[in-house]
């Protein structure tokens, strides 16, 4: 079937932590902003009209391979041009996958001031349809009172690239709130990090559960009771309810304090809500207190099995060796890259180019240094290992796909060792054990501080995919590269409606006419 959205973007007002009324992006005049939800195999069109006024705009759906479709995913100058204010663009593709995932806004700052929400792609056939009653979906994210723009990051006003701090946490776009719950009931909840920045502790008071999906991908059930979400990953867990309602549970999420520079007196890194049993019964502040957090030992994610038992790959044919580096200054301004690159926007769609660069577009060069290409043949196994010169963690997530992830060091639970003081870790493949018989699979993976990560996927969707890390902040420091996967192979598959590039002309990208596929 084909399932249908009409998004009217525009400015709105919401107070969702209580201390500051602001305009937030609101979508059809609300905020939150609508859940999407579709059955896999669907069809989904989203029509948006930018609304604005004052900012360009897209939408990302995150976690989505749009195969055959690639000009549908969203990232400004990557896959579209930005959508300027005053028109519509419709986004349309078939939903071929299942879990739970979201959509973002992904031109230039736009997804912090809350053009953010989940999208879930129900599936009659998983694996625990028959083990859960209820189902319920929270994000999480941390919120900015002002707006990003205001807040001038790499400006003269912060040129050093330190990432602005949030004011607040939420769940479900508020703070504090009781989520009623049955006793004795199993419930499926999806929890999104919809953030633009902080990493969050995740528990329930006195609960364990069950993780079964992480970014869309089934796992063989692992009993949990404290998660680590960044931005942009996915959980799914069951958890069954307690059977005497005498009392209600703190939902605790923590903000990773590791990764903010400088944390005011009034910043509240806890954000405590209800697992409400009984509307009458109290409702309890969190006992942890946020200096324990540095205690939080999390569930490990690189231990998930996924649950369709898909083999390590075999050796990879095609390699990329990055090294990250951080707040480099660079024409004054603190800029962050891959090896020597940061990414910076080309002046046409790299998509584009690749529809109008016939059979140079297997040739990089013409994608321009700066935005970091890198070719890759159709099907071939590419394995990434990207190495943290940096003293922070990054979320790095790839469009397009999911990977394998086949070594990350130093181990999860020993992020919070002081590596900056040492010397990076760096991957050797003649030093190391063997990589898991049956990786886990996600779109979005943390690498440790100083340490790395190697990830393994099949180059078999063809379209141009951008790699980068999902904190906002570094994104727009140039923390980003393109795979340009198969490109001959785009320009079979891709067809772009007149009205995408009706969007580039109307914003003054020159772009001449229709480059045929
Ligand atoms: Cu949620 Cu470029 O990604």
């Amino acid at each position: 079937k084909t399932v249908t959205y009409d998004f009217n973007v525009s400015w709105v007002t919401a107070n969702p932590d209580g201390l500051m009324e602001r305009k937030v992006v609101g979508i059809n005049g609300q905020w939150p902003l609508p859940v999407i939800e579709v059955d896999k195999g669907d069809r989904l069109v989203v029509n948006m009209y930018n609304g604005l006024g004052d900012k360009n705009a897209s939408i990302h759906f995150h976690g989505m391979y749009q195969n055959g479709t690639n000009n549908m995913d969203g990232p400004s100058m990557a896959t579209q041009c930005p959508i300027p204010p005053g028109y519509n663009f419709t986004y349309d593709f078939t939903v071929d996958q299942n879990g739970t995932y979201w959509y973002h806004c992904h031109t230039e700052f736009c997804y912090p001031d809350g053009y953010r929400q989940a999208l879930i792609v129900h599936d009659s056939d998983a694996f625990f349809n028959d083990d859960y009653e209820e189902e319920l979906t929270w994000t999480i994210s941390d919120w900015y009172h002002d707006f990003v723009e205001d807040i001038q990051f790499l400006s003269l006003y912060n040129p050093t690239g330190a990432e602005p701090v949030p004011n607040s946490f939420l769940l479900n776009d508020t703070q504090h709130s009781s989520i009623p719950v049955k006793p004795d009931t199993t419930y499926l909840i999806r929890i999104i990090n919809i953030g633009a920045f902080v990493a969050q502790y995740f528990y329930i008071e006195d609960h364990t559960f069950k993780i079964v999906e992480i970014d869309g991908v089934y796992v063989e059930p692992k009993e949990a009771d404290l998660l680590y979400i960044s931005v942009a990953q996915r959980y799914s867990i069951l958890l069954t309810t307690k059977n005497s309602t005498d009392k209600n549970y703190a939902i605790v999420t923590v903000a990773d304090s590791d990764l903010l520079d400088v944390i005011e007196p009034e910043l509240q890194l806890n954000n405590t809500n209800w697992l409400q049993y009984d509307a009458d019964a109290p409702h309890e502040d969190a006992v942890m207190t946020v200096e324990a957090s540095a205690d939080l030992v999390p569930f490990d994610d690189f231990t998930l099995v996924p649950h369709d038992q898909m083999e390590l790959l075999p050796e990879p044919d095609f390699e990329i060796n990055v090294t990250v580096t951080m707040n480099n200054l660079y024409n004054g301004f603190g800029y962050a890259f891959f090896n020597d690159i940061s990414y910076t926007a080309p002046k046409v769609p790299t998509l584009y180019t690749v529809l109008s660069a016939g059979d140079l577009a297997t040739n990089s060069e013409v994608y321009g240094e700066f935005t970091h290409p890198i070719v890759l043949q159709h099907n071939d196994v590419v394995q990434v290992v990207l190495n943290n010169g940096d003293s922070g963690s990054h979320p790095f997530h790839l469009h397009g796909h999911n990977f394998q992830v086949i070594e990350r060091a130093p181990p999860f639970n020993e992020h919070r060792n002081d590596y900056a003081d040492g010397d990076p870790l760096t991957f050797d493949p003649a030093n190391h054990t063997a990589f898991p018989a049956i990786p886990a699979r996600r779109d979005t993976f943390v690498v440790p501080p100083q340490g790395y990560f190697v990830i393994r996927f099949v180059a078999d969707n063809p379209g141009v995919w951008l790699f980068h890390c999902h904190i906002d902040w570094h994104l727009a420091q140039g923390l980003a590269m393109s795979f340009i996967e198969a490109p001959l192979q785009i320009q079979e598959t891709t067809h772009i409606p007149q009205q995408h590039y009706d969007v580039c002309r109307a914003g003054g990208v020159p772009f001449e006419g229709n480059a045929a596929a």
